[in-house]
C-alpha cells in the first residue's frame, strides 16, 4: 500500500492511505459519549483527575426529562457523560449490562445524511436515521449506525451550528475548574471483539466505512508466556481516525481481551489513546491527581532503550531515568519514536482504560512494548483472580 499523500482538494485534507475509499469523508472525532451510573460524579472525576473543563450540560434544568448529560472538553477532546433518570431507560439497561462504558464514538462529517445513506447502503445497521436538531444557535444533523457490540458511530454535521455543543445543551459554568493536564486530541480508539470476530469487523470498517487495514499483529507477535491476542489497525483515508480491533487468541491462561469480554459482557471500546506533546509533564500531573497507571516494566527494559531506539536515540530529548520513574514506555519505528503509558481500568469492572501517547515521528502503536505491557496487565489480572 502506498503512503504517498494525495490531496483531497474538496475538504483540504491529505489523503494518506491510497487504498481508503473515503466516501464519507471523516473530518475528525466529534465526541465520545459514555453511559454511566452517575454522570455527575463521573464528570467530577474527569475534571479532577484528567483536567477536563466543564463545557455543556443537558438535564432536568434544560428540559431533558429522561437523562442528564455533562460535556467536558480538553483541547480538541470532547467527552459526554450520560446517565438515566429513571429505570425505564435504554441508558440504564446499557449500564446494567456493561457497567460504565463507551456508547457513542461520534465522527465529524460534512454531510450526516449522506454518511448514513452511504454506510447503510453498504450494510451498516441503523441506530438513528438522519435527524435535524435546532435551537437559536442554528442546526445540527446527526445520524448513527451500530459498530461492534452495542457501540454506535454517530455522524455529526455541525457546519450550520454556532452553539456550545448540540441543540438542547446549555453552557455549563462551574466554579470548580482544575487546570488541564495537556491532553490534546484522540490519537486512536481500540475495540475488543469476540473470538474469531476481528476479521468481520475489519471487513466492516473496509466495506461499510471505507477504511484501510494498515497494520496487523498476530498472536505470534502479541503474546507473553501466558496469554495472546491479535490486532488489526484500521484507518480512514486522511489518517485522523484510527481504530485498532483486537480479538483474543489461545494461550496458557486467560488473556486480557477475554477478561474484558467477560466483564463488559460483549464487544466494546477497550481503550482511548489521547495525545500529549509533553508526556512527562502530563503523567507527572495525572499521578499527582490520583490517576492509577500500570506498573513499570523491569529495570532491564530501560537499560535496553538505547539499543532499541538505535539511530532515533540522538533525537530523544527525554531523560530515561525520568521515564523509568514515571513508568513511561518507549518504542520506535523507521520514522521516529513514541512514548506511551496505560492507566488501570477507570471503573470497577476491568474494562475501559486510557493510554497517554506522545508521538515523536513514530506512526505505530508501541508493538515493541506489547510484551512489557501485557505482563503488567497480567500482574493486575492475577490480583483480580482473572488470569
Ligand atoms: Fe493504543
Amino acid at each position: 500500500m502506498s503512503t504517498t499523500p494525495i490531496k483531497n482538494v474538496e475538504y483540504g485534507l491529505e489523503k494518506i492511505f491510497e487504498g481508503a475509499q473515503d466516501f464519507l469523508p471523516l473530518l475528525g472525532t466529534d465526541y465520545v459519549e459514555f453511559y454511566v451510573g452517575n454522570a455527575k460524579q463521573s464528570a467530577h472525576f474527569y475534571k479532577t483527575a484528567f483536567g477536563f473543563q466543564s463545557l455543556a450540560y443537558a438535564g432536568l434544568e434544560t428540559g431533558m426529562k429522561d437523562r442528564a448529560s455533562y460535556v467536558l472538553k480538553q483541547d480538541k477532546i470532547r467527552l459526554v457523560l450520560t446517565t438515566a433518570l429513571n429505570s425505564d431507560s435504554p441508558i440504564g439497561e446499557h449500564v446494567k449490562k456493561h457497567g460504565d462504558g463507551v456508547k457513542v464514538i461520534a465522527l465529524w462529517v460534512e454531510d450526516a445524511t449522506k454518511a448514513f445513506e452511504e454506510t447503510t447502503k453498504r450494510g451498516a445497521k441503523a441506530f438513528m436515521a438522519p435527524t435535524v436538531e435546532k435551537d437559536e444557535h442554528g442546526e445540527v444533523v446527526r445520524s448513527g449506525i451500530y459498530t461492534y457490540g452495542e457501540t454506535v458511530h454517530m455522524f455529526v454535521e455541525r457546519k450550520n451550528y454556532k452553539g456550545v455543543f448540540l441543540p438542547g445543551y446549555q453552557t455549563w459554568k462551574s466554579d470548580y475548574n482544575p487546570t488541564p493536564v495537556g491532553l490534546k486530541f484522540i490519537d486512536h480508539m481500540v475495540g475488543n471483539v469476540g473470538w474469531n470476530q476481528m476479521n468481520t469487523w475489519v471487513k466492516f470498517y473496509e466495506e461499510v466505512m471505507g477504511f484501510v487495514n494498515f497494520l496487523s499483529f498476530d498472536d505470534k507477535q502479541i503474546h507473553t508466556e501466558y496469554s495472546a491476542l491479535m490486532s488489526k489497525v484500521m484507518s480512514n483515508g486522511n489518517g485522523r481516525i484510527k481504530f485498532p480491533i483486537n480479538e483474543p487468541a489461545e494461550g496458557k491462561k486467560r488473556s486480557q481481551i477475554e477478561e474484558y469480554l467477560d466483564f463488559y459482557e460483549g464487544a466494546g471500546a477497550q481503550h482511548i489513546a489521547v495525545a500529549t506533546d509533553d508526556i512527562i509533564k502530563t503523567v507527572t500531573e495525572l499521578r499527582a491527581r490520583g490517576v492509577e497507571f500500570l506498573s513499570a516494566p523491569p529495570k532491564t527494559y530501560y537499560e535496553e532503550i538505547p539499543a532499541r531506539l538505535g539511530a532515533h536515540m540522538k533525537m530523544m530529548k527525554e531523560d530515561i531515568s525520568v521515564l523509568e520513574k514515571l513508568a513511561i514506555l518507549v518504542d520506535a519505528d523507521e520514522e521516529g519514536y513514541l512514548l506511551q503509558i496505560f492507566t488501570k481500568p477507570v471503573e470497577d469492572r476491568p474494562t475501559l482504560f486510557y493510554e497517554i501517547i506522545q508521538r515523536m515521528g513514530a506512526k505505530g502503536f508501541g508493538a515493541g512494548n506489547f510484551k512489557a505491557l501485557f505482563e503488567s496487565i497480567e500482574r493486575e489480572q492475577e490480583k483480580r483472580g482473572t488470569l
